[in-house]
């Protein structure tokens, strides 16, 4: 069996409890929030320990992995003090919100020797599922240019739920509370980005951060992409959506949620095989909850000691695409990314 316990229990914490109820060797042995009545739901329900202090939930013998969910701005200072304490981590997107902050983070868990995992549930999507293997099996060819966008609606009521919510210094805004699911479903396809152009407002929200962003990327294989995000889509979610476009083949998954095969066109593939999985996916787009099976991964993670599916490097890589693309927004200059990466 092993013991998880959440950090955080707002809004995604259920989400969390969810899940490891679902994992026969998995329990949800105890909580932990500054504000008491916000665990008051996982005692009663889950019988849970409660903690107000970290530190006590640190000390407790029982705790294997510590699920981060607080606020954006808190993953690293707790995770770094979980990691010193021997607790693997699961650690909510996005990792942190500075580069400084991220490597503190991951050079901890290396240290201590505990696992790290960062919640991009998106990639245990069916349809992107499919999506990576086309393109890791190289049938697209050479591919063009890539499509990710994120017309989603969060109105004001949304933001004010909470005073963290669209600062810069607990949370961000659009790209790096919302989209950063979608860039990280695109860089897990296309690799690393070379260079971006951005420009990003705040136009309805009254908030700290974006409501709206848009860049241009160029990645290290040569390619090209386009990214649009905003939350000021009236008047609710309208679309996500990754499109590639390639020498043999054109996908796009949209939907408002990234879910759907809208098109796929592919070299040598027949419209039959292609129905067939697309039909398949149609009778359950979501397929299994992301943080179950993230959750899970991390179990046989720890029982394998090998590296988690999505790790602190894939975290650190979509915050940096991010950061980029804020560098870029706010000096209206185009923004080199320093990492290397092969070519494909
Ligand atoms: N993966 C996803 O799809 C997804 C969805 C929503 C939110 N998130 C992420 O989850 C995190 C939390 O978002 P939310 O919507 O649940 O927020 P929320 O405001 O609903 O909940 C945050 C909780 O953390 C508690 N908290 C604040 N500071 C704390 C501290 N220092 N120690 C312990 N508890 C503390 C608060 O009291 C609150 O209960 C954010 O990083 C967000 O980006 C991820």
């Amino acid at each position: 069996m092993i013991h998880f316990a959440i950090v955080g229990c707002g809004h995604i914490a259920k989400k969390h409890a969810e899940a490891i109820e679902q994992i026969p060797d998995a329990k949800l042995t105890a909580v932990c929030d500054t504000v008491p009545f916000h665990m008051d739901y996982y005692r009663d329900r889950y019988n849970a320990e409660t903690y107000i202090h970290f530190n006590e939930l640190l000390d407790d013998p029982a705790i294997d992995v510590i699920n981060i969910c607080t606020p954006s701005g808190f993953h690293a200072a707790l995770a770094v003090r979980a990691a010193k304490a021997k607790k693997h981590i699961i650690v909510e997107k996005p990792i942190a919100l500075s580069l400084e902050d991220t490597d503190q983070i991951i050079r901890a868990c290396e240290e201590n020797s505990v696992k790290l995992a960062v919640i991009h549930p998106n990639r245990f999507r069916p349809a992107m599922m499919e999506l990576k293997k086309i393109v890791e099996s190289g049938k697209l060819g050479k591919i063009s240019h890539v499509n990710a966008t994120v017309r989603w609606n969060r109105n004001q009521s949304y933001y004010d739920q909470a005073p963290w919510r669209g600062t810069k210094s607990l949370d961000g805004g659009v790209l790096m509370n919302q989209a950063i699911h979608n860039l990280d479903l695109m860089l897990w396809m296309m690799g690393g980005v070379q260079e971006v152009f951005s420009m990003s407002a705040t136009r309805l929200r009254n908030i700290e951060a974006e409501d709206v962003c848009t860049g241009l990327v160029k990645f290290a294989n040569g390619a090209l992409g386009v990214i649009e995000t905003a939350t000021t889509v009236y008047p609710r979610n309208f679309e996500e959506s990754l499109s590639i476009f390639a020498e043999n083949g054109t996908i796009k998954i949209g939907g408002p949620s990234a879910i759907h095969i809208e098109h796929w066109d592919v070299k040598g593939m027949n419209r039959e095989e292609v129905d067939r999985f697309v039909s398949q996916i149609e009778k359950d787009p979501y397929g299994k909850p992301g943080h179950q099976c993230l959750i899970e991964d991390m179990i046989q993670a720890i029982k394998e000691d090998r590296q988690p599916a999505v790790t602190g490097t894939d975290g650190k890589r979509a915050l940096e695409l991010v950061l980029a693309m804020y560098k870029s927004a706010e000096t209206n200059q185009p923004f080199k990314l320093t990492y290397e990466e092969v070519p494909r």
